[in-house]
């Protein structure tokens, strides 16, 4: 039971997320076997989308598309790409040329149809300048959060990626007093405090995850991103399943009790998607439970 190991290490300083569509005549078998050789599980961490087991005629346990909620407030869009490659590493040009060179070996089953540069700010902060990962679990914690296990080889060290690009409103936040950013976070920014007295819409509030029935602990590895004048945070968290991610979100969205994380006062979802991050074989990824 080998997980990929970046999903159990801290954010690198640069990545580079690429999202895929599959294409309608091409087999994918050849090209996931060209990628999951490629993958370390460190500098790249390979996510199948539940299109790609469907078209392959396979069912992993737990792998679903990316939920619509249609009484989210406010609207959560749907994009469930097929396959995400997430590129880790220190240097934004070396990322650009290894996803080229994962791209040509994912065509032509594969077509790129996005790409994220994102990077690590300060000491692990979102652009809004508060910190994010601090109630991360941590070591055996991380590993019960994120890992599947008990289901048998081919599953078992796989785990679940919940992906969304959120893009900010930085003049709606920066027009904000200090004391309403911090009621929006839950959190003082220049100590990283919880407040005492944070209003039940504050992030941290709605996303508690010891106050869910089972616990919605997960394993969140967000990086800020940029492009042109638009930024925001590339939200990425790993759990066991998706149920913990889609708790919270369900919270975040009003539909436990009518009331809406103030989060979605300094940003919006652009893009959703959930991926199958398979566990390591010898060589590479496993994707036997795939057949491949
Ligand atoms: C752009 C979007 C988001 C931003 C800027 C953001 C930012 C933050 C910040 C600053 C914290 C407090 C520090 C920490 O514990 O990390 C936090 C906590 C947390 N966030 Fe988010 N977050 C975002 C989206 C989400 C989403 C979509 C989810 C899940 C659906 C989520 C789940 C959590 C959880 C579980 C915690 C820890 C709560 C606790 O147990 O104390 N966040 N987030």
């Amino acid at each position: 039971m080998t997980p990929q190991a970046a999903i159990l290490e801290p954010i690198p300083a640069h990545a580079r997320h690429l999202f895929f569509d599959l294409g309608l005549k091409s087999d994918p078998r050849d090209a996931l076997r060209a990628l999951g050789a490629a993958c370390d599980g460190r500098s790249l961490v390979l996510g199948i989308g539940v299109g790609v087991a469907a078209a392959l005629g396979r069912e992993i346990p737990n792998l679903r598309g990316f939920p619509q909620l249609p009484q989210a407030r406010p609207a959560i869009p749907v994009t469930q790409r097929a396959l995400w490659l997430w590129l880790r590493g220190d240097d934004p040009g070396e990322l650009l040329r290894r996803g080229h060179a994962l791209t040509a070996l994912a065509a032509p089953a594969f077509e790129l149809v996005q790409a994220i540069d994102s990077f690590r700010y300060g000491d692990f902060l979102d652009l809004s300048g508060y910190e994010d990962g601090t109630e991360n679990p941590q070591d055996e914690a991380a590993i019960e959060a994120a890992i599947a296990q008990g289901y048998g080889s081919g599953i078992d060290g796989s785990s679940f990626a919940a992906v969304q690009q959120w893009l900010h409103d930085f003049p709606a936040f920066d027009a904000m007093s200090r004391a309403e950013q911090d009621d929006l976070i839950g959190r003082e920014r220049d100590s990283n405090e919880e407040l005492d007295d944070a209003p039940e819409s504050a992030h941290v509030k709605r996303t508690a995850q010891e106050d869910f029935e089972p616990e919605a602990f997960i394993v969140r590895r967000s990086m800020p991103w940029s492009a042109g004048v638009d930024a925001g945070l590339v939200f990425l968290a790993f759990g066991k399943s998706f149920d913990a991610f889609e708790m919270l979100l369900r919270r975040m969205t009003g539909h436990d009790d009518g009331i809406v994380d103030r989060l979605f006062d300094l940003t919006r979802p652009r893009t959703g998607d959930y991926f199958w991050c398979p566990p390591m074989g010898a060589e590479g990824a496993d994707l036997a439970a795939l057949g491949v």
